[in-house]
C-alpha cells in the first residue's frame, strides 16, 4: 500500500513539476504578489501622510557615526521603533529600524557581510524643529525629515535618494493573535496575516504578520539595475503592469525570461546610474522579498514643497520636472536595515558594496578557463574518451565535471562504484596536464541509515526541524531526504570537514565543489522549496532565513575546501543559489537556461545584474542547459561565453552529446578557436580577477561602468565590456550578417581585435559579421597581456611568453597591467609571490614598472611579442633597456592597418624595462 501511495506522491509531484514532460515553466507552483498576503497587503498601502514620526528629542549618540532616534507609529502610539544612522568609512550610509520591545525577536541577517562596518565622524546640525542635517564622507549628506519621518540623501550637493518620500514606511510589529487568551491587541485582523495557503500547502504563521515595506527613491534617475535574480532586462523594467520583482531563492524548472519572477538567489541591492552620480541601496534582509520599480517624473514644485533648497542649480536638470525611480521594497520578516552608497563614480559604487559584503577572491587560475560538463559523464571510460576527444581535436580544457549519476544512488560525497571503481587514478590522471576534476554534492541528505552522513547527522540532531520538533522530511533527487541545518555552527564545521582527503573518499587534491539544489530544492514542498515554518538553529522560522540557506551550504563546502590543504590551496566551489556575500567563497551559474536564442540573448543582461551586485566570477551554461542547440547556436555560445567570466558547458542528461566535435570539422575548428580566444585573453581575465579582489571591480562590466557620462550606454545589454579594455557584442540571432554596434565614449578609438580595424567612438557602426568569430573591439589607450602560445590547460602555461597589444589613444598613449603568480595557491597573499605590473606608452616610450615591490614570483616568462595598434609610421629603430642590458628588435610595419609588432623584444615579464621607438 505504502509503495502504491509513494507512486501516486511521486506522480502527483511530478506532474506538478512537470518533470521532464513540459517545455516551460509551471508558473502556478510560485506565489504571485497576490498570493502572497504580506506582499498584498504592503503593495495597497498608500497613505496620503506617513503615519511615522522621529522624536527628534529622543536623539542620543552612541559612539561616534552612530546616532539613535526614537520612530513613532502615531497611529499606534503604543508601539516603539527604534531608528539607528551609522555613518560608515567609504561614504555610506547605514539605517535600522527595529521595534524596541518585540514580544518576539526580529531576525538581524548573519554572515552576510564582511566585517561590522567601519563608522566614521558625522557632523550634526539642526536645521529647524523638524529637520537634522547630517554630513559625513566625501561631501555625504543626509536629513533626516521628523515628522513625518523621511529621509534624503546628497551625493556632492546633489538630490540622490530619498526614504520614505512616498509614505510607503510600514512596519507590521509582532503582536498578540486576536481572539486569544493573550490577544490584548486590538490590531487589523485580515486575512492572510495569521494563515495563508497556496495550492495544498497551509502556512500556519504562529507569530502573525511581520513585514516591513518602505519605499526607496532615485531622483533624477531614469535607470536602476540589480537586484538579481531574475531572467529580465538589465535595466530594470517598471513592474507597474506585473507583479514586483522578487526575491525568494527557488528552483523554478525551465524558467521563463523576461519577467520578475524570483529564481535561483538574492541579492537585495539596487544600483542607479545617471550622468553625474552612481548611487545604491541595499536592504540586508534574508526573508521573501518583492520589489516594484516606477519611472516617474516629479515636479519641481511638489520636491520643493518637502524638502528645503538643494536643488536649484544643478547640472542637467530640468527646473520643471525631474525624472525619478520610485521602487518599493516589501519583506516578510526580519529589520529594516539599509545600506545607501552614495558613489559617486561607479567604481567608488563597486569598493562601497564589497567593502560591506566582500568581493571575490582570485580564483585558481584553472578555475576562470574551460569547463566540460553534462549530466552526466557516465563512468570512468565515458571521462576518459572526453579527455582524449580534446587531445585528437587540439581543444584546450582545464576542468571535467561529474553530475548526480556519479555518486551511490545519490549519497552525495560517495562514487557508484560499478561505473567510477578507480576515482583516485581517474583524477591523477586528468590532473596529468594541470587539469582538475568537479563532483556536485546537493544539501539534501538521502533518508538511509547505511549512509554514513545520513546516520551521523541524524543521531547528532544535525537536520532542519518541523514547527513541532521532528527532523523535516522532503523529497528530492534520492528520494525522501533530510536536510542539514547550516544555521547550527556544529552542523556548518562538521559538514566542512566531510570534505577533508579521508573523510571524502576518492577524493583528492585536484577535486573541487558543485553544490546544486541549494536553494534548497524540495520537490513536493510548497514553491517547491522549505515550508516557511520550518525551524532552524537559534529557533529561526525559514520564513526569517529563507534565502541564506544555499550560501552557508556553500560557505561551509569553500571552509572544508580550504582546511584540506591547510589553507594553502585556493577553494574552487560553484553554487546555484546565493545571498548578497555569497562572492566570498563562490562562483555562481544562472541555473537551467534552454538552447534557444532567447536564453544566449538574456545571459548578458543576467550576467551583468550579477557582476553589478558584486558576483563577479559568473556564468551561463554554454549550449543552454535543455534542449539541443543546433550547430549554430552553440558555436555563438561558445564565441560569447569566451568573453564571460566563467565559462562552462553544461547538458541535461536528455540531451544529445554535445562535445565541441560532434558538429563536423568546421563547427569544431570554429569552437576550438572560440576556446583558444579564452586562452589567449587569460593573463587579461587572471589580472582582472586581481583587481577585482582588490578593488571590488567585476571583470564583466555594463559600458556605463567605464563611460558613466555616456547616456546612450545606460541601457544597452545587447554588448558589453571585459576590464576597461575589451567590447564584446555577442551574436544572439541565427540569420545575421551585420550588426549595429555603438561605440561609447567620446573621442574614444576602437580597434577590431581580428582586423585592427579602427572605429570612432560615440557613434554607432554597422559591421558585418560571419561565423569567425563574434565582434570584439579593444579600446585605444589599453594595453592588453595576453598569451599567443597553445597549450593544453592554463597552469601549463603559466611561465609562457607574455604578448602585449598596445592599442593607442589619440593622444598615441596606453596603459595597462599583468599580474601573474603560481595560479593556485595563497602564496600571492602569504609569501608576497606574484608580479603585478603597470605598462605605460607615452612620447614613443613604453614602460614596464612594477606596482608592488615588495613582491617577488619567479618565472622565465618574458616579452615575445609588442602589437602597437595606430602606430602612425614605419620607425626606424626600437632599442630595449633592461637593467644595463641593451637590444635592437626585429619590427614589422604594416601601413594600412597601422600597425607595428616588434618581435622578440625579449625582456622578462619580471623586469622593469622601456622601450624607446625612434
Ligand atoms: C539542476 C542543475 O541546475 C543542473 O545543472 C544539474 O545538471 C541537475 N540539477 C542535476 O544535478
Amino acid at each position: 500500500m505504502s509503495r502504491i501511495l509513494s507512486l501516486v506522491t511521486l506522480i502527483v509531484f511530478f506532474g506538478i513539476l512537470n518533470l521532464p514532460f513540459s517545455e516551460n515553466v509551471d508558473r502556478n507552483n510560485f506565489k504571485t504578489c497576490e498570493q502572497s498576503a504580506f506582499c498584498r497587503r504592503q503593495r495597497k498601502y498608500k497613505p496620503e501622510v506617513s503615519p511615522y514620526e522621529v522624536d527628534l528629542n529622543s536623539m542620543i549618540t552612541v559612539q561616534v557615526g552612530h546616532t539613535q532616534f526614537v520612530l513613532l507609529n502615531t497611529h499606534k502610539s503604543h508601539v516603539k521603533f527604534r531608528l539607528d544612522v551609522y555613518t560608515l568609512e567609504h561614504n555610506s550610509l547605514r539605517v535600522k529600524i527595529n521595534e524596541v520591545n518585540p514580544i518576539r525577536k526580529r531576525y538581524e541577517v548573519e554572515h552576510s557581510l564582511v566585517t561590522e562596518p567601519k563608522l566614521v565622524n558625522v557632523n550634526l546640525t539642526r536645521l529647524d524643529e523638524n529637520l537634522i542635517e547630517g554630513t559625513f564622507g566625501k561631501s555625504a549628506k543626509f536629513i533626516l525629515n521628523a515628522k513625518p519621518f523621511r529621509l534624503d540623501l546628497f551625493t556632492n550637493g546633489i538630490f540622490v535618494m530619498s526614504m520614505n518620500s512616498k509614505n510607503m514606511f510600514n512596519f507590521e510589529h509582532y503582536r498578540t493573535k486576536p481572539g486569544t487568551n493573550e490577544g490584548t491587541d486590538n490590531e487589523e485582523n485580515e486575512e492572510g496575516m495569521w494563515e495563508e495557503t497556496f495550492k495544498s500547502h497551509k502556512d500556519p504563521k504562529p507569530y502573525g504578520p511581520s513585514s516591513i515595506g518602505v519605499d526607496i527613491n532615485f531622483l533624477n534617475f531614469e535607470n536602476v539595475y540589480g537586484i538579481p535574480e531574475h531572467a529580465d532586462a538589465f535595466s530594470l523594467r517598471s513592474t507597474h503592469d506585473t507583479d514586483p520583482y522578487r526575491l525568494f531563492n527557488v528552483d523554478v524548472f525551465e524558467y521563463d525570461i523576461q519577467n520578475p519572477m524570483a529564481l535561483y538567489g538574492s541579492v537585495p541591492y539596487m544600483l542607479a546610474h545617471n550622468e553625474h552620480a552612481t548611487v545604491g541601496f541595499f536592504w540586508l534582509n534574508a526573508a521573501e522579498g518583492w520589489i516594484d520599480v516606477n519611472n516617474d517624473k516629479l515636479t519641481v514644485q511638489g520636491f520643493f514643497s518637502t524638502v528645503a533648497n538643494f536643488f536649484s542649480t544643478k547640472p542637467g536638470v530640468d527646473k520643471n520636472e525631474v525624472p525619478e525611480v520610485t521602487t518599493h521594497w516589501m519583506f516578510e520578516s526580519g529589520i529594516f536595515d539599509g545600506f545607501f552608497f552614495m558613489g559617486p563614480t561607479p567604481r567608488d559604487i563597486f569598493k562601497q558594496y564589497t567593502s560591506i559584503t566582500g568581493s571575490v577572491p582570485l580564483p585558481p587560475l584553472w578555475s576562470i578557463a574551460y569547463h566540460q560538463c553534462r549530466w552526466n559523464y557516465n563512468d570512468e571510460d565515458d571521462v576518459r574518451s572526453v579527455l582524449n576527444g580534446f587531445e585528437k581535436y587540439f581543444i584546450p580544457l582545464d576542468v571535467i565535471w561529474l553530475d548526480i549519476e556519479h555518486t551511490n544512488g545519490k549519497r552525495y560525497l560517495t562514487w557508484d562504484t560499478g561505473k567510477f571503481p578507480n576515482p583516485e587514478k581517474m583524477q591523477d590522471d586528468v590532473a596529468h596536464y594541470g587539469r582538475k576534476m568537479v563532483t556536485i554534492s546537493d544539501p539534501h541528505i538521502k533518508k538511509d541509515d547505511g549512509y554514513h552522513v545520513y546516520a551521523v547527522a541524524k543521531s547528532k540532531g544535525y537536520f532542519v526541524k518541523t514547527k513541532e520538533g521532528a527532523d523535516y522530511e522532503g523529497s528530492c533527487w534520492p528520494g525522501a531526504s533530510m536536510w542539514l541545518d547550516y544555521f547550527n555552527p556544529d552542523v556548518f564545521k562538521w559538514y566542512s570537514e566531510l570534505y577533508s582527503l579521508t573523510n571524502y573518499k576518492g577524493s583528492t587534491k585536484n577535486l573541487f565543489i558543485w553544490n546544486d539544489m541549494n536553494e534548497p530544492s524540495v520537490f513536493n514542498g510548497p514553491e517547491i522549496t522549505f515550508p516557511k515554518d520550518i525551524v532552524h538553529h537559534g529557533g529561526w522560522e525559514d520564513r526569517d532565513v529563507h534565502n541564506l540557506y544555499g550560501m552557508l551550504q556553500h560557505m561551509s563546502t569553500f571552509q572544508g575546501l580550504y582546511n584540506r590543504s591547510n589553507g594553502h590551496i585556493r577553494p574552487f566551489v560553484l553554487t546555484r543559489s546565493f545571498f548578497a556575500g555569497s562572492q566570498r567563497t563562490a562562483a555562481v551559474w544562472t541555473g537551467d537556461n534552454k538552447a534557444e536564442w532567447s536564453y544566449l540573448k538574456i545571459a548578458t543582461p543576467m550576467l551583468l545584474s550579477l557582476s553589478v551586485t558584486g558576483f563577479g566570477f559568473i556564468g551561463a551554461d554554454v549550449g543552454g542547459f535543455f534542449s539541443n542547440p543546433d550547430a549554430k547556436l552553440l558555436v555563438r555560445w561558445y564565441q560569447t561565453a569566451a568573453y564571460q567570466p566563467f565559462y562552462r558547458e553544461h547538458a541535461h542528461i536528455d540531451t544529445a552529446r554535445r562535445e565541441p566535435w560532434l558538429f563536423g570539422n568546421e563547427n569544431t575548428r570554429l569552437i576550438r578557436k572560440a576556446i583558444e580566444q579564452r586562452y589567449q585573453y587569460l593573463p587579461y581575465w587572471y589580472t582582472l580577477f586581481y583587481r577585482q579582489e582588490k578593488q571590488g571591480i567585476p571583470p564583466m562590466l555594463p559600458l556605463w561602468a567605464n563611460f558613466p557620462k555616456d547616456k546612450k550606454t545606460f541601457k544597452i545589454e545587447d554588448s558589453f565590456m571585459v576590464g576597461n579594455g575589451l567590447l564584446i557584442y555577442p551574436i544572439t540571432d541565427a540569420d545575421i550578417n551585420q550588426v549595429a554596434v555603438y561605440f561609447p565614449g567620446e573621442n574614444t578609438i576602437w580597434y577590431d581585435v581580428r582586423t585592427y580595424i579602427k572605429f570612432e567612438g560615440a557613434t554607432t557602426s554597422l559591421v558585418p559579421v560571419d561565423m569567425q568569430s563574434i565582434p570584439v573591439y579593444q579600446l585605444g589607450g589599453v594595453i592588453i597581456p595576453q598569451r599567443f602560445r597553445r597549450r593544453r590547460a592554463s597552469m601549463l602555461a603559466i611561465h609562457d611568453p607574455i604578448t602585449l597589444v598596445v592599442a593607442l589613444d589619440r593622444n598615441r598613449e596606453a596603459r595597462g597591467e599583468l599580474y601573474l603568480d603560481d595560479g593556485h595557491t595563497y602564496d600571492y597573499r602569504q609569501k608576497r609571490q606574484l608580479i603585478y605590473r603597470r605598462f605605460t606608452f607615452r612620447n614613443n616610450v613604453l614602460y614596464s614598472k612594477t606596482l608592488d615591490s615588495t613582491s617577488k614570483f619567479e618565472t622565465d616568462a618574458w616579452i615575445e611579442r609588442i602589437i602597437i595598434l595606430g602606430y602612425p609610421k614605419n620607425p626606424t629603430k626600437i632599442t630595449i633597456n633592461s637593467g644595463d642590458k641593451q637590444a635592437v628588435p626585429l619590427h614589422r610595419y604594416h601601413d594600412e592597418s597601422q600597425t607595428l609588432t616588434i618581435r622578440r623584444p625579449g625582456p622578462s615579464v619580471a623586469s622593469d624595462w622601456t622601450l624607446t621607438i625612434a
